[in-house]
């Protein structure tokens, strides 16, 4: 069976809205496309929290491209992959894009943050590195990618410091004239207002692209006709796979049985299903 995998800079190129959802693994990612998403966000937050580990530059590139490429193999829409500050300087970043590119992952999303860097959430400093620094590592991704297609988005985390939308306009006006093929715009702010007034401000360079998590009343048709061309959902799947479990679990312990969850859990067919068994089982026929 063959099927064409779209890039992300193709999937952009077709001028709607895109939506992404977050996963860590294949199955995940699957689940994503078959909801209808238009590509898959590979979340740093979610690649450590799978492992049970901090987001905090603790697992190496290496873990980071080998959950990315796991899911890539798995669908046909482009994945997005989270690669948090590039790994390091701007050798690292080089490197990550060389590595990135040739294991056929067509956009990462690359943040202004120190490195080690802990999640945006987490309430310890969220320290940024110098505008210019950050600039040239975008401007060194652009120029380590071999392929035309090859997308870097250039994710500021301004407001994640509280340094403020005015920083953050000027941070991603550098950061797009460094070559960045879009810019991200984050926020832990309850409500969407700074990330309006960053969008009233941002003058339509590069496609902007936001992560609703902690303003998830803000609705993606809302957020369209504010400017935004990228809506990431980077952990509600984590989220609701850590319910699903904690509650399954405590059932059947508790009951002795499996009976009381049996309804609302997935049939073994199913899991036959996004494994492709049938297929598999043809080759041999
Ligand atoms: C992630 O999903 O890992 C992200 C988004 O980077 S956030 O967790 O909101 O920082
Ligand atoms: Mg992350």
């Amino acid at each position: 069976m063959t099927s064409h995998r779209a890039s992300f800079r193709e999937v952009m190129s077709q001028g709607d809205l895109v939506r992404v959802a977050g996963a860590h693994d294949a199955m995940g990612a699957t689940l994503a496309q078959q909801a209808g998403f238009q590509a898959v966000w590979s979340s740093s937050l979610e690649v450590s929290a799978s492992r049970c580990l901090p987001d905090a530059s603790v697992l190496t590139m290496t873990e980071y491209l080998a959950a990315a490429a796991n899911m890539q193999k798995a669908i046909d829409i482009p994945v997005v992959a989270d690669v948090d500050t590039g790994y390091g300087n701007n050798l690292n970043v080089a490197h990550m894009v060389h590595e990135y590119e040739a294991a056929g992952i067509t956009a990462v999303a690359i943040e202004d943050k120190l490195y080690p860097k802990v999640n945006s959430f987490a309430e310890v400093a969220q320290t940024l590195l110098p505008l210019t620094d950050f600039a040239q590592k975008i401007e060194t991704a652009k120029n380590a990618q071999r392929g035309e297609d090859f997308y870097v988005i250039a994710r500021t985390e301004a407001l994640i410091d509280g340094l403020g939308v005015e920083e953050a306009l000027k941070r991603c006006t550098a950061y797009a004239d460094a070559g960045a093929d879009a810019i991200l715009i984050h926020s832990k702010k309850k409500d969407e207002g700074e990330i309006v007034e960053f969008l009233d401000g941002w003058d339509g360079r590069k496609p902007v692209v936001i992560v609703p998590t902690t303003y998830p009343q803000w609705s993606a048709a809302e957020a369209t006709k504010h400017g935004v061309s990228v809506v990431i959902y980077a952990n509600q799947g984590l989220r609701a796979t850590v319910q699903a479990l904690r509650t399954t679990f405590g059932t059947i312990y508790r009951d002795g049985t499996s009976l009381g969850v049996e309804s609302e859990i997935a049939p073994v067919s199913d899991v036959f299903a996004l494994q492709r068994l049938q297929d598999w089982l043809a080759l041999e026929a």
